[in-house]
């Protein structure tokens, strides 16, 4: 079993439900209370105990990403990596550009507008522990509009994860699939094998139904806080106002 475990950090995209804010910069650069969204995502990496990173971004103000990470020393990153999405195909498609990098490694892939409020470290030694296959995270979401914004598990009387339902109209549980995923070097493999959605793009939901349909994903349910900032101006002002009054990534 290989003991490296790599970090990518997803980070590219429009924007465009942040729109006009995302016109002038990359939305994982916007202020999360008093730091720029794209150090939450980080500091759940380093905190979770994984220092070899690869920030995958893409658009018009890539560089700035290079300006405030550098070699990403100060963040507690070992080695950090670059890759460049020439345009938005994709939360697959951008892990795709991190194949070499992490090589025959397993990895932690993490959406930079996702925050959480506990550190992710337990999940991370679970992954590491689990012999073969994948893993999510789930989070408890009582709002059934909020499911329709995102991927949702239909779970089966054991609590096996039986499908996931990419924003549903009716939602098949009370759990959204949070940004944090964890993978084999396989992921690789399945990757090329997808087709784009309707929305054009290749979705990590297809790679995690791929995992499920093998009875080769488990998954933790997250405690505390879970937000994606990058869903709608109000959710982005939640995470805004919760992160502000409860910290983040807390151990
Ligand atoms: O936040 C959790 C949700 O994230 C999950 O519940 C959904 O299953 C999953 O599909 C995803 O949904 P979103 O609609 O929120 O994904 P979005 O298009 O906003 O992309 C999320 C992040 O992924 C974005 O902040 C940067 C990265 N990304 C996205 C695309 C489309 C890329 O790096 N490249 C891309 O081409």
């Amino acid at each position: 079993m290989p003991h490296v475990l790599k970090g990518v950090i997803l980070a590219g995209g429009t924007g465009s439900r942040l729109h006009p804010l995302t016109r002038i910069t990359n939305k994982h650069l916007l202020p999360i209370y008093d730091r720029p969204m794209i150090s939450y995502a980080i500091e759940a990496l380093v905190k979770g105990g994984v220092t070899d990173i690869m920030l995958v971004t893409g658009g018009t103000h890539a560089g700035e990403f290079l300006r405030l990470l550098g070699n990403g020393h100060e963040y507690g990153i070992d080695r950090l990596f670059y890759a460049y999405q020439e345009r938005p195909g994709g939360i697959a498609e951008a892990l795709g550009l991190a194949e070499r990098f992490v090589d025959q490694d397993r990895m932690v892939v993490v959406l930079a507008d996702n925050v959480v409020e506990r550190t992710i470290r337990a999940s991370v030694q679970r992954f590491a522990a689990q012999e073969h296959g994948a893993r999510i995270l789930l989070s408890k979401v009582e709002d059934a509009a909020h499911l329709r914004h995102l991927g949702v598990p239909a779970l089966d009387t054991g609590g096996r994860v039986t499908n996931i339902v990419e924003k549903p109209d009716d939602p098949p549980s009370a759990f959204g699939v949070t940004g944090i995923y964890f993978y084999p070097a396989d992921v690789f493999a399945v990757i090329p094998t997808l087709e784009p959605s309707q929305r054009g793009e290749l979705e990590i939901t297809d790679v995690n139904n791929h995992y499920i349909g093998r009875g080769l994903m488990e998954y933790d349910i997250v405690e505390g806080f879970w937000g994606d900032a990058g869903e709608s101006i109000e959710a982005y002002y939640a995470v805004n106002d919760f992160v502000r009054q409860h910290g983040a990534n807390k151990d």
